[in-house]
């Protein structure tokens, strides 16, 4: 089985919005509901929990049963935890209570907030963390990498080769995932927000998939004018990929 996870957990601080970010409007519908689009589409995915904020489950719940018709047979609504990371872990303990996991059961984590996951992304982690237990989306770095001191001053110019930047979605072999969970030094994962962690500090890798600049996190107000404009390029077409 393939369980997605669908992170919306947060409160969106830096966007500054008086709702979640996941839950702002674009053309008429919310953020989350373009991505859980994206992700019901997908055929290797078998049931979706949305790891949602305790204020927001009812209004999620809502939303879910006015935009996923019979679709919502394959979605479950839980409460997610302080930290992305918490918010997995609610997610996987969830999954747990309902279902008989074996050891070839995969989760895949996908932020709430990045609508635009393109099916090859869900394709490529899930096939990865079939054959090798941990996959994670990630993409090649544009910008000069500069270490900077207190006093605002470069002290190194780092080398781009080999450096990439993280994305979601994130997959994992439930099982592997709960061991080196348990195993861990939880001090360690104080200021991780990255899931890839849990199997890293345990020295096992994590193969990547190729993100894409398309694959957008949401994060502030200008995000929501790119996301905006995407839509409006893309026209109906991206809509009715994207929207039943
Ligand atoms: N997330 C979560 N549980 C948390 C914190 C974050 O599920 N306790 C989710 C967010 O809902 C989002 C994704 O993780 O879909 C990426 O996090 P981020 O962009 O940081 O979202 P927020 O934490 O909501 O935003 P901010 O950091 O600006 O407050
Ligand atoms: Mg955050």
């Amino acid at each position: 089985m393939v369980y997605a996870l669908l992170l919306a957990g947060g409160k969106g601080e830096r966007m500054g919005a008086n709702i979640p970010k996941q839950f702002i409007c674009i053309k008429n519908i919310p953020i989350i509901i373009y991505t859980l689009k994206c992700i019901l589409r997908n055929s290797n995915v078998d049931k979706v929990v949305i790891c949602c904020h305790k204020e927001y489950i009812k209004f999620t719940k809502e939303l879910v049963k006015q935009h996923c018709g019979d679709e919502v047979e394959r979605i479950d609504i839980c409460e997610g935890g302080k930290t992305r990371l918490e918010t997995v872990i609610c997610g996987i303990e969830f999954i747990k209570q309902k279902n008989k996991i074996s050891d070839k059961d995969i989760f895949l984590a996908h932020d709430s907030v990045r609508p635009f996951v393109s099916q090859r992304i869900l394709d490529e982690n899930i096939a990865m963390a079939k054959l090798y237990g941990a996959a994670t989306t990630s993409t090649y770095l544009v910008e000069t990498i500069q270490q900077v001191n207190d006093k605002n001053e470069i002290v190194k110019l780092l080398p781009r080769e080999g450096m990439f930047s993280g994305q979601s979605p994130q997959t994992f072999n439930i099982n592997k995932f709960i061991e080196y969970y348990s195993i861990i030094d939880k001090e360690k994962l104080k200021n991780t927000t990255d899931l890839a962690d849990i199997f890293i500090l345990n020295n096992n890798s994590v193969k990547i998939v190729i993100g894409e600049k398309e694959n957008l996190k949401i994060t502030t107000s200008f995000d929501l004018l790119i996301a905006k404009d995407f839509l409006d390029y893309n026209g109906t077409d991206i809509l009715t990929k994207f929207i039943k």
